[in-house]
């Protein structure tokens, strides 16, 4: 089975980034070689993780990096995005980590020397334990300290990284960890999400500041990710449920990078669950990016509900992943082409698509046949907003390899490489070779 494009597609030209992506706690384990960090902590505690795992070895690519760089490189891919650990990188008195850095830098110097462009995420949801221990993301210093952290780190780095995202989906951070408590830290109240986002994105503007100094020549954005947001019926009530849906979770996090203001709903929010919003900030939330990274996986579907104003209506009857998400490419080209209707946007990376499967490993090969076909449609999806004007110039599989899929643990596949977690055996599945035929052939 292969991905295929129409023959004039800007997506089989050279100047289209394809790249795998990866992040620091979902692949490396090693954890004791660094400072704890949040999902540490929430890995111990009992029930919140579903098949009781950790990230203390995960694919142990701490260990077989230069390995997994060889295999990146086999799938001849233009660019790798991977996240730095924090704790990893920094000690608890705000300095350096000499060996953590060092690590970084030798897989940037492989990648380079290989030719592959670095994608760096400073923030993919590790934040160090001591932090979280003062208030983690509910606490605005943290957003300083991020600053601290960027500034010290892109330093280091040197000119080695071709774009850094300061974020990674900080929707999941706030609302996930704090507000559904579904993600570590597991913090739990309306009162305390949408406070965390705005230390969030402050984080991702105070950030920016430094990245653009120490690293004039790289590419600067964000990575956002994205539910888009339909409602059950055409009646009014559920499309304004929708509506409301939507300003949360989607527009809550992109309306003030772009217009530096939250979405209308701001007004309507109970005091309690009200951001710490100072002056300046949307100042320098809304600097100006390079580039916009853009996750997507599968839509939601709503329902108007007399209390929270909204219902999600679970999908039924229709194709869903191994993680229950509804397959709908559509959605996928639809949102591309109503961002930028709404915002006057920078180039777009796709920098997350893919699906969980039920993967089987036979006579030594994973057939996935529909995994192949979810990035068959969903990059003709991306080919179809291109086509309808959407300044898209990359796209990046999640993920390049089997991994700990948070509260999920390692019971769900996302990888286009099969990881056997027993041997640490990487093998390419049907999707992997898919891909690689796609890129290469261009
Ligand atoms: C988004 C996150 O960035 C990534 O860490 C996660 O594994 C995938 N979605 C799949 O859920």
């Amino acid at each position: 089975m292969n991905i295929l494009l129409p023959d004039n597609s800007p997506m089989l030209t050279p100047e289209f980034t394809y790249g795998v992506a990866t992040a620091s706690f979902q692949i490396e384990g090693a954890a004791h070689n660094r400072l704890p960090s949040i999902w540490d902590t929430f890995c111990n505690t009992p029930n919140k993780i579903r098949d009781g795992s950790n990230g203390e070895i995960a694919c142990n690519h701490f260990h077989l990096w230069q390995q997994d760089i060889d295999l990146i490189d086999s799938l001849e891919v233009d660019a790798y995005r991977l996240s730095i650990s924090w704790p990893r990188v920094m000690t608890l008195s705000g300095e350096l980590n000499p060996s953590g850095v060092d690590f970084y830098i030798q897989i940037l110097d492989r990648l380079i020397a290989k030719g592959i462009k670095p994608y760096i995420t400073l923030y993919h949801w590790d934040l160090p334990q001591y932090l979280e221990d003062r208030g983690g993301w509910l606490n605005r210093d943290t957003a300083f300290q991020f600053q601290h952290y960027a500034n010290l780190i892109s330093k280091a780095f040197g000119d080695r990284v071709f774009a850094y995202a300061t974020l990674n989906e900080p929707f999941c951070s706030a609302y996930l960890g704090y507000e559904a408590g579904i993600h570590a830290p597991g913090i739990q109240g309306k009162q305390f999400g949408k406070k965390a986002a705005h230390h969030l994105l402050l984080a991702h503007g105070l950030a920016l500041e430094v990245l653009r100094k120490n690293a004039p020549n790289a590419q600067h954005g964000i990575v956002l990710n994205f539910t888009p947001c339909y409602a059950e019926t055409d009646n009014l009530k559920d499309r304004e449920a929708a509506k409301l849906a939507d300003e949360h979770f989607n527009q809550w996090y992109i309306k003030p990078i772009f217009d530096g203001a939250y979405p209308d709903l701001l007004a309507a929010l109970p005091s309690d669950e009200c951001p710490d919003i100072q002056e300046g900030d949307l100042a320098i939330i809304s600097a100006p990016i390079d580039y916009l990274g853009i996750n997507f996986y599968t839509r939601a579907v709503y329902r108007s509900d007399p209390l929270a104003g909204f219902q999600d209506v679970p999908p039924k009857d229709v194709p869903v992943t191994d993680m229950g998400w509804e397959i709908y490419p559509k959605a996928f080209s639809d949102l591309l082409i109503s961002l930028n209707q709404k915002y006057l946007l920078p180039p777009i990376f796709i920098t997350e698509n893919g699906a969980a499967m039920a993967d089987k490993l036979v006579d030594g090969k994973v057939n996935d046949e529909e995994r192949v076909a979810y990035y068959n449609d969903h990059l003709n999806a991306v080919n179809n907003a291109i086509s309808a004007g959407v300044d898209i110039r990359g796209y990046f599989a999640w993920s390049l390899m089997d991994n700990f899929e948070w509260a999920e643990g390692y019971l769900k596949r996302f990888g286009i490489v099969y990881v056997d977690y027993n041997t640490q055996e990487r093998i390419i599945k049907a999707s992997g070779h898919a891909y690689k035929a796609l890129i290469s052939n261009r």
